[in-house]
């Protein structure tokens, strides 16, 4: 059954039929190749239709971080020796990065519908994907992607706690994104190696360092936990995540806007793939997810539109011993009677 009829609820809105039926034109997006892995630059509806002939099936974790719906254009900061850091950061110089001003939001809805109907084909049966969005949006994409994928494939919200500079407005102050996570197949054991978090302060002082051991009675009642000999590992992690933005002057740090920290990307490429696997981001920016999929020895595919982010991305990704040259193009196979002539 499609995952359309699977779902019981659907979101109605103007243009929704072509959010579910992607027609992908345009010209073809620009490849470049690296050893462990590629980026697409280009308009990424392209790139993904362009992925179909070679991934189909073959990714185990796409993330995706769109733009936010926030109604505005961003600019990356250029790196230039000659202006200090620590200076104002209105003085730095500027390059306009991308643009996140929409028509409505049923527009943006449409936008992500389309590629997250593409990208539903690249998905390995036992792989996953993560969409980031903040809460403007979070309820719509949630609805629109149990719509693609079925709700029965739902399996996450993670919430990535952050502090940020406080300031008093009348509300409280937003310290969360939201990442939601379908898996391509509920009926297939999905990529997941368990990650561990410290134990809480008074989990500590009650039953220190090692592992407590349940006491069922008779009759299947937990009556108690016992103390074991063996270390423990900790608790399986949440799905809250304490993360830090990144610093601003973090090693780490491009200049590129809304760039996410390598620690969230760290902890959702280890959870969520094994070496070797396929990690796609269709909205790479400054390649955050394709740098720590290369640490990480996993294979990585980015796309892009922006010049900067190719750049960003480029500079990240030569720094692991990754370099991305432009793909050369095959040269096609002389003609059959091209070849019986030549061999005679
Ligand atoms: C929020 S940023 C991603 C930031 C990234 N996660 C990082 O850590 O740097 C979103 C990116 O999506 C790209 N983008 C938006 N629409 C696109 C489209 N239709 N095709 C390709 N790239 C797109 C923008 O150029 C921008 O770099």
């Amino acid at each position: 059954m499609p995952a359309s009829e699977r779902s019981g609820v659907r979101l109605a809105w103007t243009g929704k039929e072509r959010a579910l039926a992607p027609a992908p034109g345009g010209p073809p997006s620009r490849v470049l190749r690296a050893p462990g892995g590629a980026f697409f630059h280009g308009d990424n509806l392209r790139s993904l239709e362009q992925l179909a002939g070679e991934l189909e099936g073959g990714v185990t974790l796409a993330y995706l971080d769109p733009p936010f719906l926030s109604g505005r254009a961003y600019e990356a900061i250029v790196k230039d020796k000659s202006v200090p850091r620590s200076g104002p950061l209105k003085a730095r110089p500027k390059r306009f990065a991308f643009d996140d001003r929409w028509e409505s939001r049923a527009a943006y809805l449409e936008a992500l519908g389309q590629r997250l109907v593409l990208i539903s084909h690249l998905l390995a049966p036992h792989g996953s994907v993560v969409v980031h969005v903040d809460t403007k949006t979070s309820h719509y994409v949630k609805v629109l992607g149990d719509e693609i994928f079925g709700d029965d494939a739902f399996v996450s919200e993670i919430v990535w706690r952050y502090r940020r500079w406080p300031s008093k407005t009348p509300n409280y102050q937003r310290v969360h994104d939201v990442m939601l996570r379908w898996r391509k197949d509920p009926s297939v054991p999905p990529r997941f190696n368990q990650a561990y978090e410290p134990l809480a302060a008074s989990t500590l002082a009650t039953w220190g360092t090692t592992k407590q051991r349940a006491v069922v009675e008779k009759d299947g009642r937990r009556s108690r936990s016992s103390r074991t000999s063996e270390p423990t590992k900790g608790v399986p992690l949440g799905d809250v995540w304490d993360i830090g933005v990144i610093a601003p002057v973090a090693r780490e740090r491009t200049g590129y806007p809304s760039q996410k920290p390598e620690a969230l990307l760290e902890r959702l490429i280890s959870t969520l793939t094994d070496e070797g696997d396929v990690v796609l981001d269709p909205y790479a920016g400054s390649g955050t997810t394709l740098a720590v999929a290369a640490r990480l020895g996993r294979r990585f595919v980015g796309c892009d539109q922006s010049d900067v982010s190719l750049e960003t991305t480029q500079a990240r990704l030569r720094a692991l011993g990754q370099d991305l040259a432009p793909e050369r193009l095959r040269r096609p196979a002389p003609p059959a009677y091209a070849r019986s002539a030549s061999s005679t």
